[in-house]
């Protein structure tokens, strides 16, 4: 079965989720919602008492080539836990810090003298988390002078420190620097003094511009920062704010992320209980998403990847985009992802047992997978996305059976998603928006090719979209008690008048204005309602095929 059978195969909601829909604002509504955080495929679980021996196994043979490399540090320490985030692990004691920076040297030095390590090179190290930033002056210079001394760095490397604005202090700058730290990486999120503290942010807009214009005194790093769009209360005018507080700010990049509201996060309950604005949309993220990429390109600002940006030569965002390819990428560190030679790995998440491994000389799996046969196709098809275009010449080449995801991409073409432009795929703006759900789907299709097994992979990442149904539906009950009279049958008329069923959007149903002229011609059974029940026929034109059908399942429900 090809592709396009496939797809015919599939119910209307699973085609929808999966491939998308047609539609004249493909920026907006090209899917009901995202679906996954990263793309990706699973692998296969290794047998806990078989991940020793394979991964010494790995670690005890010298690599085939120099190639490039990566390493990832975990720190999995915060201050105080931010409300949408969720990599949070542990909060901070010096006690705790000071005994699992010993077990992360201890790893490290572990490592060191492995062959496959040391007759290497590195050429990116991320120390992330949690809040790398946050470790005491002491802890930093042992575990900096530690990666030093155990990593083969190669001459031109990239040493990463992501953190807090907050911990952007002299006392740890000058370790910092004076330990080989060549870029670093800050979550501001947002400038704006509120709407950075209603999500559990520390400082205020001052305290973050003071603290990056100390950092960029020091001359001696790449300093980017993290903003998100779509927070609590961030509109269209405070995100331009933000993009022109970052372009004040003397930093060498940004990444521009697009909020996940997931289901159970504090950030969402917070919504849900009132303590908190609504987070925008998703459409409304398309749209500060839209303003936010040309609005950096009108200013110089040069795309490295579809999320990251840069405006000098020093930034290059060698680890990110090495992350993304097939590089091999060494964890270290409770709770560190990582990847070599065919096996992926997390690493003990809970401090204890991870203490506990390393104190007996094992790397601390929480898991080992074995990577799927089409993982070498999976990184390319990602690291191509990431990069905004995708050249299908390039994933034949793995084997000629893909050649039919020209079915999909040229699908996507008609759909205002890709463009061809003679030798690849260029995503387009709505394409880059719904970048993660292109991955995601060309994936499942590379799978359903190869293996003939479709899986659809779904997350809870857009939560907020659920509140705008919630909106909708109150709005209608209260029309419907206001109009007793007429009963529920006109709110469905409208409903397929706007284009309620995806079904019906599909066919080419009526528009919200549409919808109104139709009124009119059915006599107008509602008299002076016509301006609201337009007003609402339009609102709900705007809304994505999946919120419509929870709207309309909620509507029925209650007949
Ligand atoms: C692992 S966090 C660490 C950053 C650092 N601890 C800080 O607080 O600034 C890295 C980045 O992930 C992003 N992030 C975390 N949760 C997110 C969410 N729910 N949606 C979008 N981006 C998120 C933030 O921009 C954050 O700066
Ligand atoms: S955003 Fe950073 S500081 Fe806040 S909880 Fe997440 S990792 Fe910790």
């Amino acid at each position: 079965m090809g592709l396009e059978e496939l797809f015919e195969s599939l119910t209307e909601e699973q085609q929808i989720f999966q491939f998308g829909v047609e539609t004249d604002n493909p920026l907006a509504h090209a899917f009901p919602r995202k679906r996954v955080v990263h793309a990706g495929l699973n692998g296969t679980v290794v047998a806990p008492d078989e991940s020793q021996a394979i991964w010494q196994e790995i670690m005890s043979k010298p690599p085939q080539e120099k190639g490039t490399q990566t390493a990832y540090i975990h720190i999995p320490f915060c201050k105080t836990k931010c409300l949408y985030c969720g990599f949070f692990q542990n909060g901070t004691d010096q006690a705790v810090e000071d005994q699992y920076i010993d077990a992360l040297i201890k790893e490290l030095e572990a490592a060191a003298v492995a062959p496959r390590l040391k007759d290497s090179l590195i050429h990116a190290v991320f120390i992330g988390g949690g809040t790398p930033t946050s470790l005491s002056p002491r802890n930093m210079a042992r575990l900096l002078q530690a990666i030093q001394r155990c990593l083969p760095l190669a001459n031109d490397y990239e040493l990463t420190l992501e953190g807090r604005i907050h911990d952007v202090v002299p006392e740890n700058m000058e370790v910092w620097f004076a330990n080989g730290v060549n870029r670093v990486s800050l979550g501001v999120q947002s400038f704006h003094t509120e709407i950075r503290r209603n999500v559990g942010r520390l400082d205020d807009q001052e305290t973050v511009l003071k603290h990056l214009e100390n950092l960029c005194s020091y001359n001696q790093s790449a300093n980017v920062i993290d903003l998100i769009y779509g927070l609590p209360g961030q509109d269209l005018d405070i995100w331009k704010e933000d993009l022109d507080l970052l372009m004040a700010s003397g930093v060498d990049g940004c990444d521009l992320y697009q909020l996940n509201v997931f289901d159970g996060s504090d950030l969402n309950k917070a919504i849900q209980a009132g303590r908190l604005p609504a987070a925008a949309t998703t459409e409304y993220q398309s749209a500060m998403f839209s303003f936010g990429k040309n609005y950096l390109a009108q200013h110089g600002y040069k795309r490295l990847n579809i999320c990251h940006w840069s405006c000098t030569n020093r930034e290059r965002s060698l680890y990110n985009t090495l992350a993304r390819s097939a590089a091999p990428m060494f964890p270290f560190g409770s709770g560190a992802g990582g990847h070599v030679d065919g096996y992926s790995t997390m690493l003990h998440r809970i401090i204890q047992p991870y203490e506990a491994y390393v104190q007996m000389g094992k790397k601390p799996f929480m898991a080992l997978m074995k990577q799927s046969p089409l993982e070498p196709i999976v990184e390319e098809v990602q690291a191509q996305f990431e990069m905004g275009a995708v050249n299908l010449q390039t994933i034949i080449a793995f084997d000629a059976r893909l050649k039919d995801l020209q079915w999909v991409f040229d699908l996507w073409q008609k759909r205002g998603l890709l463009a061809f432009n003679g030798i690849q795929y260029e995503l387009t703006e709505a394409g880059q928006f719904w970048q993660v759900n292109l991955t995601q789907s060309t994936l499942e299709c590379i799978q359903f090719i190869m293996t003939g097994q479709n899986a659809i992979a779904v997350e809870k990442v857009a939560a907020q979209d659920s509140a705008k149904a919630d909106a909708m539906v109150q709005a209608m009950k209260k029309m419907k008690e206001m109009y007793s009279g007429h009963g529920v049958e006109v709110m469905k008329k409208m409903a397929e008048m706007s284009g309620g069923h995806p079904s019906a959007r599909k066919r080419g149903a009526m528009s919200g204005k549409k919808g109104a002229e139709a009124m009119k011609q059915m006599g107008n059974p509602m008299g002076d309602m016509a301006d609201p029940m337009k007003k609402m026929a339009e609102a709900m034109n705007r809304m994505s095929p999946e919120e419509l059908q929870a709207v309309m399942k909620r509507m029925m429900g209650d007949d």
